[in-house]
């Protein structure tokens, strides 16, 4: 079985590339006798090149990339041109780029390209209200079907899924906490979902949770949530929070 991740998703934040460096270098420092968890932080695209050269522990990862190598796409940035600069991860299909429009067929192609690219896809789902129906269950299962629609799987073990219910992000206006009884129902699901698709690889599959994770209660999440890690957000932009949630995954019994 894969390693447990943390992965910190740092979105447009911090304001200069030396705020950048600091922070990255204060997570580096502390994390030098980690073994059992691999650790992953998704800055901006323009700090990856200038943090690559400060550590060859923590992984990068960008917060999205286009499908496709090189072309006439003005402003888009390609998963071959992140894979140069040191990029191994990408997020795609984050509720804030959903939110700006991105659907799952955008996300379907985006996570082949990523694929081919060498970059390994961290694909997030979740709904934005928990209804009485229980239709949330059908939403994040479109998602899963239709982003990962025709990946082979061969290859499919590459992909993490990370749970996000868009209600417990701490961004969310009038957010609510989700439990870990709330991402072990969620997860089980999802390996479902994976293993009707996917057969014996979906064992492969990694499934983290994200959303407002804090070192108060990552534990309880990676004890109790049925989750492979992490995507802590805000705690992200935090050296002294990111490494408390890192060392207690690497203290979890195996
Ligand atoms: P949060 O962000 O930890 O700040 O809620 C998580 C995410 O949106 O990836």
């Amino acid at each position: 079985m894969s390693k447990k991740v943390i992965i910190g998703n740092w979105k447009m934040n911090p304001f200069t590339s030396k705020e950048a460096e600091k922070l990255f270098s204060g997570v580096a420092e502390n994390i030098s006798d980690i073994k059992k968890t691999e650790v992953v932080i998704c800055p901006p695209f323009i700090y990856l090149e200038k943090l690559k050269k400060l550590s060859k522990k923590i992984i990068l990862g960008a917060q999205d990339a286009f499908s496709g190598d090189v072309g006439a796409f003005t402003g888009e940035v390609s998963a071959g041109m992140l894979y140069s600069v040191g990029a191994r991860y990408v997020i795609l299909g984050h509720s804030e780029r959903r939110a700006l429009g991105e659907n799952n067929s955008d996300i379907n192609k985006k996570i082949k390209s990523a694929l081919d690219a060498g970059l390994r896809p961290i694909l997030c789902v979740g709904e934005s209200v928990r209804d009485e129906n229980h239709g949330y269950f059908n939403l994040v299962k479109a998602q899963l079907e239709e982003c990962l629609a025709g990946v082979s799987k061969t290859i499919i073990s590459k992909v993490i899924i990370a749970y996000e219910p868009v209600w417990a992000i701490s961004t969310t206006p009038d957010r609510k906490d989700a439990t870990s009884d709330d991402c072990r129902e969620m997860a089980i699901f999802i390996k479902k979902i994976l293993s009707d698709k996917f057969s014996a690889e979906a064992g492969k599959i990694r499934i983290i949770y994200g959303g407002s994770v804090n070192e108060k209660d990552a534990g309880d999440f990676l004890k109790n949530g049925g989750v492979d890690g992490l995507l802590p957000g805000r705690a992200s932009l935090d050296a002294k929070k990111f490494t408390e949630i890192v060392k207690i995954c690497e203290a979890l019994e195996k």
